[in-house]
């Protein structure tokens, strides 16, 4: 079908038709509702007009049982549609397991795609159909929106924070990209395209546009070109916590209380320091807010989960 003569965008993704179908049923119902209401007016307006004998309206006492039947038989359907969209929403939101993760920057007035072997990509991005995707969505500047209509995902991609969507593309094709968030004079520019491939064209996409180390390796390079390592590294006078074997371990923190050092705890002792002092550890490090950008971050974080505490020397 032509896209204008479309109503709804293509459905491209395992969510898409159960969105749809949610939908539909909603604008359905509301419209059987809609006409039942103002039909019931009309006629009323008829059938109980002021007429030269009945000047004063008629006192209708309705039995309980038709009372009590239109309150629950509308609290049921209507409880129906919010379990209905209660399963979609935790089916949509909730990340399957094994799912491939793709890291995305929104900004001024570009997305751009970091995939874990290394291959970038602005405003186009490539994915393999059949596959959950895992998208990790963070912004250089402003709020940003991913948005795929023919995928039926949504999500913002906030300055500071990390956000997550996921889907699983069903069918190869090329697919709009927008931002869904006015985020500046271009905001109408920031377009792309999403192309899902068989798995075997990924495969051979991926290996055809390497043109770059993989995310924990250029991580590496930014690690020791900024210098962390002159205090988290194994010759230091260990004025910083060690760097192998933090993610995922428990932290032990100066106030008494422990964290699980997951990705977000990273990004925090990176931006924030002092936020989480590590106990046996000073407020030294100074904060690498802007001098490490999103993209910078994304692979000094995957280098940092990449480390193993056995690799660590005696
Ligand atoms: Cu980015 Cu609108």
């Amino acid at each position: 079908m032509q896209d204008s003569a479309r109503v709804l965008p293509e459905q491209a993704s395992t969510i898409a038709e159960r969105v749809d179908t949610l939908y539909g049923l909603l604008v359905a119902m509301t419209a059987v509702v809609a006409v039942a209401v103002a039909g019931a007016i009309l006629l009323f307006v008829v059938r109980y007009r002021r007429t030269r004998d009945r000047r004063v309206g008629d006192v209708i006492r309705e039995p309980l049982w038709l009372e009590i039947t239109w309150m629950i038989a509308p609290l049921v359907v209507w409880l129906s549609f919010f379990a209905g969209g209660a399963t979609v929403f935790f089916d949509a939101t909730t990340v399957p397991p094994g799912a491939l993760r793709i890291d995305v920057v929104g900004k001024q007035w570009m997305w751009k795609m970091q995939h874990a072997g290394g291959q970038r990509e602005i405003n186009h991005l490539h994915i393999p159909i059949g596959r959950p995707i895992r998208l990790v969505l963070a912004s250089e500047d402003v709020i940003h929106s991913f948005y795929v209509p023919a995928f039926r995902i949504k999500r913002d991609a906030v300055p500071g924070a990390q956000t997550e969507v996921w889907f699983e593309a069903t069918k190869p094709g090329t697919y709009r990209l927008f931002c869904a968030e006015y985020c500046g004079t271009q905001h109408s520019g920031m377009t792309g395209f999403v192309t899902a491939m068989t798995a075997g064209d990924f495969e051979q996409w991926l290996s055809g546009s390497l043109d770059a180390p993989s995310l924990p390796e250029q991580g590496r390079a930014i690690v020791s070109r900024i210098g962390c390592l002159s205090c988290h590294g194994e010759r230091s006078t260990a004025r910083g916590p060690a760097l192998e074997g933090v993610f995922g371990s428990t932290v032990r923190l100066k106030s008494g209380e422990t964290v699980v050092a997951d990705e977000a705890y990273l990004r925090e002792s990176i931006l924030v320091p002092g936020a989480k002092i590590v106990a046996g550890y000073e407020n030294l490090m100074p904060t690498y807010r802007g001098l490490v950008g999103e993209e910078d971050l994304i692979k000094v974080v995957a280098y940092l989960k990449s480390l193993k505490r056995e690799e660590r020397r005696p």
